[in-house]
């Protein structure tokens, strides 16, 4: 496995990574060379490459994990189909449709293996939960309620707070009751929402 960035997420999926038997991590990539050299020194790995291109070219990698901020995973996800690695990338997804669309055109065209890292769909408490509702345990679900929140404060440089970087409720962990309502309901046929903006939200 290739890990690409070298940030917060990056460092706890790497940490769990390692203690998996079957899983060998092979070079991280980051934007700075000096990000990937820190890196791999912290987690013993061998290769660290100071450039996406350079870890996606890495014959010796199955799969890339893209923990860039939400901005980036377009172009780094599509970097490493095009190299063809399959790619993990976390959530959400792309920051809308259209760039989701390219980059699952591109992984069918590859034929390479494409996921969202959308853990709670992995998670063996929800997967049983969803087998038992899909059986009808509980009738027929009419409604489902999510809420995910965080602690504050958030730091005002925050990626979280900059619209640049794909910041915001929504994107970040918005994305969970949503896609938790969607596992339980299906696809929605219509969709309302309401919301607060931030100074800084794009209009
Ligand atoms: N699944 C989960 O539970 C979970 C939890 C937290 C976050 N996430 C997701 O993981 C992603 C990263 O979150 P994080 O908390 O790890 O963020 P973070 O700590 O800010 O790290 C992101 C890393 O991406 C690189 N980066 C920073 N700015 C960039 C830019 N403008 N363009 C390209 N790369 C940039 C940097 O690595 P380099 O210096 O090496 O380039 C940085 O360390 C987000 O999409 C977030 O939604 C998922």
């Amino acid at each position: 496995m290739g890990i690409l960035a070298t940030g917060g997420i990056a460092a706890s999926f790497t940490t769990d990574l390692l203690e998996m038997a079957d899983a060998q991590v092979i070079a991280v990539g980051s934007r700075r060379p000096e990000s990937a050299k820190r890196f791999a020194e912290r987690f013993g790995i061998s290769r660290a490459y100071g450039g996406w291109a350079e870890l996606a070219a890495d014959d010796d990698i199955d799969v890339i994990y893209v923990a860039t901020p939400h901005s980036a995973h377009r172009e780094a996800a599509g970097l490493c189909l095009e190299a063809g690695r399959a790619v993990l990338c976390e959530k959400p997804f792309t920051l809308n449709v259209r760039q989701a669309e390219e980059l699952v055109d591109l992984a069918r065209a590859r034929g390479r293996f494409l996921m969202e890292a959308m853990w709670t769909y992995c998670d063996p408490v929800v997967r049983r939960m969803t087998e038992l509702v899909h059986d009808g345990a509980i009738g027929e679900v009419r409604a489902v309620h999510a809420d995910f929140g965080l602690p504050g404060p958030i730091d005002p440089d925050h990626r979280l707070r900059d619209p640049a970087l794909g910041g915001g409720a929504l994107l970040d962990l918005g994305v969970y009751p949503v896609s938790f309502a969607q596992l339980l309901l299906g696809e929605p046929d219509e969709i309302r929402a309401v919301g607060q903006l931030s100074p800084r939200a794009w209009m």
